[in-house]
C-alpha cells in the first residue's frame, strides 16, 4: 500500500505539535507520532558540568522504540479494521512524525515524503518556552545554557541536507501556517498519485 510520511521538525516551541494536530484534523486517514513521547526516564539522562540535564540530544530519546512504532504503522498503515468509513479507507494513509530531532537522525533519512522545519527567533522562543511547564521544569539558565545552544548545533548539522526541507516561519499565525502546509501537502499528494498512475 502506498503511504505518505511527513516530518515536522524545528526549534522548541516553534509550533510543531500545534501544526501536526491541526493537519491531522483535516487530513483523512492520518496518524501522528510525537517524538516527545520517547524521552528516556530522568534517571537515564546525562548531566553536564553545570548540573543541567541533557534532554535536547538524541541520546535522551529512545529512538529504537520510536522506530519500532513507525515500523508498526508502516506494516499496517490503513484505518482500523473496525472502520466503516470506506471513503477514508481509500485515501493514502498519512503519517506525521513531529519532533525536535528528526532530520539529524540518519536512520530516518529515506522515509520522508515531505519535510518541514519551523523556526522562530531567539527572543520569541525564550518567551514561549517561559510560558510552558515541562516535566521536569526548566531550571534557571537552562534555556541559554542547554536548550538554545543545542538547537543551534542541530540546525547546523542539517544545513547540508539535500532532500529539500521546507523551512517555515513559526511567527506566522497558527491558521496561516496550517493553510500554507495543507496546500503544499495537497499538491504533493496529487503529485504522488500522478506518478503512481503513470508508473
Ligand atoms: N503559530 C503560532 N503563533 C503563536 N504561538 C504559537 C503558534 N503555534 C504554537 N504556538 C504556541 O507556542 C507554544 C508551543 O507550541 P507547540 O507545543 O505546538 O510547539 P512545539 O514546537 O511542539 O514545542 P515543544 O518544544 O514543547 O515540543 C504553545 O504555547 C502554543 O500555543
Ligand atoms: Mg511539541
Amino acid at each position: 500500500m502506498k503511504t505518505f510520511i511527513i516530518g515536522i521538525s524545528g526549534v522548541t516551541n516553534g509550533g510543531k505539535t500545534t501544526l501536526a494536530k491541526n493537519l491531522q484534523k483535516h487530513l483523512p486517514n492520518c496518524r501522528v507520532i510525537s517524538q516527545d513521547d520517547f524521552f528516556k526516564p530522568e534517571s537515564e539522562i546525562e548531566i553536564d558540568k553545570n548540573g543541567f540535564l541533557q534532554y535536547d540530544v538524541l541520546e535522551a530519546l529512545n529512538m529504537e522504540k520510536m522506530m519500532s512504532t513507525i515500523s508498526c504503522w508502516m506494516e499496517s498503515p490503513g484505518p482500523s479494521l473496525l472502520s466503516t468509513d470506506w471513503e477514508t479507507a481509500e485515501e493514502t494513509p498519512i503519517l506525521i512524525i513531529e519532533g525536535f530531532l528528526l532530520f539529524n537522525y540518519r536512520p530516518l533519512d529515506a522515509i520522508w515524503n515531505r519535510s518541514y522545519f519551523l523556526t522562530i527567533p531567539y527572543e520569541e522562543c525564550k518567551r514561549r518556552r517561559s510560558t510552558r511547564v515541562y516535566e521536569p521544569p526548566d531550571p534557571p539558565g537552562y534555556f541559554d545554557g542547554h536548550v538554545w545552544p543545542m538547537y543551534l548545533k542541530h540546525r547546523r548539522e542539517i544545513e547540508d541536507i539535500t532532500w529539500g526541507i521546507v523551512y517555515l516561519d513559526g511567527t506566522k499565525s497558527e491558521g496561516d501556517l496550517f493553510s500554507q502546509v495543507y496546500e503544499d501537502l495537497i499538491h504533493e499528494l496529487a503529485k504522488q498519485k500522478c506518478l503512481q498512475e503513470t508508473a
